[in-house]
């Protein structure tokens, strides 16, 4: 309903109708907490089938009850989910369920709510970061400073692939990032109106963390 017709380039929006109806879910301000965590997590799951499309296979030999043959195995560089807190955990949370020998790094900012500036408070990541392929989750890319900031912590920690993971996005976060790190591709549910005076997402879904955490 609200994806502007013209995509940025290394922007995929996975507009599959199951994601639809759940984001839709997400946005209705009836939707409780426990609803909305899974919501959250299932729009997750869909969101990496997509971000993790072009992941390396191999062939390797195996057999079946039946023959041995070659059959497709993942390889290539190993994962690390970067989950930025609080609201990105639930989608790390989900994904390593999918691909549960990704490594798991944390990075802590909040937005100032006067100047809507990102402030970090915590990092921790994997050693090896830089041999990894990275995808950086956050539900919410609005003026895009927390991402911007997200993605310059692990380059400067080593990172040299990086995938964004979002589930609402605005025209103007995604330019904010896309000019602040144009190698890093996004991948997101939706890409709403715009941000409201208050730089807040509209038409939205309200702030994630706290619904995703019930606090408020
Ligand atoms: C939200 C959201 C993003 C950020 C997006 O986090 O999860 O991290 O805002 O806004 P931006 O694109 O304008 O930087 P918030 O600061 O509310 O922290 P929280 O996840 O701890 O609630
Ligand atoms: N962060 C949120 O949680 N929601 C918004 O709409 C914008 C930033």
């Amino acid at each position: 309903m609200t994806t502007p017709k013209s995509i940025p380039a290394k922007v995929t929006v996975a507009d599959h109708p199951l994601i639809l109806h759940k984001l839709s879910l997400m946005r209705d301000v009836h939707t409780g907490v426990k609803e909305f965590r899974e919501l959250a997590g299932e729009i997750s799951l869909l969101l990496a089938y997509e971000a993790m499309r072009d992941l390396e296979t191999m062939p390797e030999t195996l057999s079946t009850p039946l023959t041995t043959a070659e059959f497709p195995m993942l390889s290539g560089k190993k994962l690390a989910l970067v989950a930025i807190l609080r609201a990105g955990l639930i989608m790390a949370d989900a994904m390593v369920r999918l691909v549960p020998a990704a490594k798991v790094g944390h990075i802590g900012l909040y937005r100032d709510p006067q100047t809507l500036k990102p402030v970090a408070y915590y990092s921790k990541l994997p050693q090896d970061i830089a041999e990894r392929r990275v995808f950086v989750t956050d539900p919410m890319l609005a003026t895009g400073g927390s991402a911007v900031a997200a993605i310059q912590t692990l380059k400067d920690a080593g990172a040299q692939s990086i995938k964004l993971m979002t589930i609402l996005s605005v025209p103007e976060g995604i330019a904010v990032v896309q000019a602040a790190h144009p190698d890093v591709e996004i991948v997101t549910a939706a890409i709403d109106e715009g941000l409201n005076d208050h730089g807040y997402i509209m038409p939205g879904l309200g702030d994630a963390g706290d619904r995703i955490y019930g606090t408020k």
